[in-house]
């Protein structure tokens, strides 16, 4: 098993890609911010059968998190994510310091409007922001072919997507299912803050969702029962607080109040001190 390389520096992931990019290779870039899980596992996986060379960055990014404390608090592990890396074949690890990626305060950012307008927008003021930022320096300091983002944070990939759209950075957004725990709790990194007694109640988001598919499935149509159907096996789990439970459409992330095209039903919801998210894709 060979380690991925560490690199540190923007200049010396440059100079390590130029001669793969001058080969014809095709880079592939997974961004996550660590903590790395079966969930990163499989967007690297992904990456490693679509492309010659697999970049995986790894940066807690200061300025997607609205709240000191959480940044803070958010789980890191380089030695594990180095381990994890090297299992899947990475080639290299990018993981910069924070004054490589902001050495001053920035007085430029990148700002997706509207699809960034509900759901985790408003609770969370600046995080996309935040999000598109560093999304588009990473895009510029690794000019990867393929960028791998996954479907848990929906709305982050759509975000993504429109960016790109928008400001024609040449790149394919390729998107990867969930992977969920055997009780249907999705992967994330936060997961690990969980309390065993939240970690268990955890797993209810997933099945408040599931309600909603059945309606759906059932022939639901009107937005506010699917949302109904779901909060209603919320109820019944006091440690969730939910936060936002919205039935959107899949790709401008707008409310509908009819399900008429395909749609995302997605949740934000406390549980302990850690918020988490989740949603599915329903297709008529
Ligand atoms: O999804 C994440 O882990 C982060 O939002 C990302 C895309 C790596 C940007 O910091």
């Amino acid at each position: 098993m060979r380690r991925p390389e560490l690199i540190r520096t923007i200049a010396e992931l440059r100079a390590r890609l130029a001669p793969h990019r001058r080969a014809g290779s095709i880079i592939g870039l997974t961004p996550t911010m660590g903590a790395l899980h079966a969930g990163h596992g499989r967007l690297i996986e992904q990456a490693r059968r679509d492309c010659d060379i697999v970049v995986v960055s790894i940066f807690v990014n200061p300025i997607q998190f609205n709240q000191a404390a959480d940044y803070q608090r958010y789980p890191r592990d380089l030695d594990a994510d180095l381990e994890f890396c090297a299992a899947r074949g990475v080639d290299y690890v990018f993981a910069p310091p924070e004054e490589e990626m902001y050495p001053a305060p920035l007085d430029t950012c990148v700002e997706v409007a509207r699809l960034t307008d509900h759901l985790c927008g408003p609770h969370r003021p600046g995080h996309f922001r935040g999000v598109t930022t560093v999304c588009t320096k990473l895009f510029m300091i690794v000019q990867p072919d393929k960028a791998y983002f996954g479907e848990k944070d929906a709305q982050q990939l759509a975000v993504i997507q429109r960016m790109v759209r928008d400001l024609n950075i040449p790149v394919e957004i390729v998107p990867v299912p969930t992977v969920r725990e055997s009780d249907g709790l999705a992967l994330s990194s936060r997961n690990l803050l969980l309390s065993p007694g939240g970690r268990r109640a955890a797993a209810g988001i997933y099945r408040a969702l599931q309600a909603a598919e059945t309606a759906l499935a059932a022939g639901t149509r009107e937005a506010a029962a699917v949302q109904k159907a779901a909060l209603e096996v919320l109820a019944a789990h006091p440690e969730i607080r939910v936060e936002y439970l919205q039935v959107v459409d899949a790709v401008e992330m707008q409310p509908v109040p009819v399900v008429e095209g395909p749609v995302r039903v997605a949740v934000a919801a406390w549980v302990d001190d850690t918020r988490l998210i989740d949603n599915i894709l329903w297709r008529p």
